[in-house]
């Protein structure tokens, strides 16, 4: 069976909860998901009920997700957010292990399994994100970052999950306007030691399990990564902050998955 064409935008720390439902509506507005595509947007916490709100009741054709959650149930954290509060709003998607999450706020390979598991055991979904840094590409230990942050962020996953659980694989060097953007040479190699992995740890159900690029994708090299064998979608920062780049790039990875699928059907 096929996998999905799995795309969205990660919003940062960027919007108010107006500005978050401005966009929500003129995405909705502006899109097609075909049944093979699910689209998803990361709007930051402060907007999430706003979001919530202008989508509506009932199931979501744009996934809302969140930036991040904390694993405990409540207590004593401040400045944290539950997967009861997200629940309670609506989310359907968490973002863990964003590289930002990882490197400017220190979270560690142990931390971020115990929010993987979190959000699965409140039945939600989350897109776990895993990536190299320059300095670690340079001393040539690339796969074994990755390797080691997927499986520990994956430790003890009921194997009964997976079908709410997407990777995200984004090499920290590729992120942001002070990045140099990864190859399709770069990518594919990567997420087919992911896509292994995944089998190793979890049989057939884990080779199942979407695989997104992100970092500098932008309409003009996106189907270059969906076109991969290995790669089923996109996460997207900056050219997703606006809804014509938001439409434009998914569009254009729609367009590689498909000649993907067409190639390998
Ligand atoms: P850019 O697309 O802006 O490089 O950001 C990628 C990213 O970090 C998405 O989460």
């Amino acid at each position: 069976m096929a996998r999905p064409y799995v795309f969205g935008s990660n919003f940062k720390m960027n919007q108010t909860p107006a500005e978050s439902a401005a966009f929500y509506r003129q995405l909705a507005a502006s899109i097609e998901i075909p049944d093979d595509a699910r689209v998803f947007i990361f709007p930051p916490f402060t907007s999430l009920a706003a979001v919530a709100e202008a989508i509506g009741e009932g199931p979501h054709a744009i996934w809302l997700g969140a930036q991040n959650a904390f694993w405990a149930a409540e207590g004593a954290y401040t400045g944290e957010i539950s997967l009861r509060m997200l629940t309670a709003l609506g989310v359907d998607l968490v973002l863990v292990g964003h590289a930002e999450r990882r490197h400017t706020f220190h979270e560690a390979d142990v931390e971020l399994n115990r929010k993987v598991r979190a959000v699965l055991g409140a039945g939600l979904r989350t897109l776990f994100g895993v990536g190299e840094t320059a300095e670690e590409r340079g001393y040539g230990v690339s796969a074994e970052t990755v390797l080691r942050q997927l499986k520990i962020g994956l430790y003890g996953v009921d194997p009964e999950q997976l079908d709410r659980v997407n990777i995200a694989y984004e090499p920290v060097w590729s992120i942001g306007a002070g990045g140099t953007p990864a190859t399709p040479d770069d990518v594919e190699p990567m997420a087919a030691l992911i896509r292994d992995a995944l089998g190793d740890l979890f049989g057939d159900a884990g080779r199942q399990v979407p695989i997104l690029y992100g970092g500098s994708v932008d309409p003009s090299n996106a189907a270059t990564f969906t076109a991969l064998p290995n790669v089923d979608g996109l996460l997207v920062g900056r050219s997703g902050w606006t809804v014509e780049g938001f439409v434009a790039t998914y569009q254009a990875g729609l367009a590689g998955h498909r000649q993907a699928n067409v190639l390998v059907g």
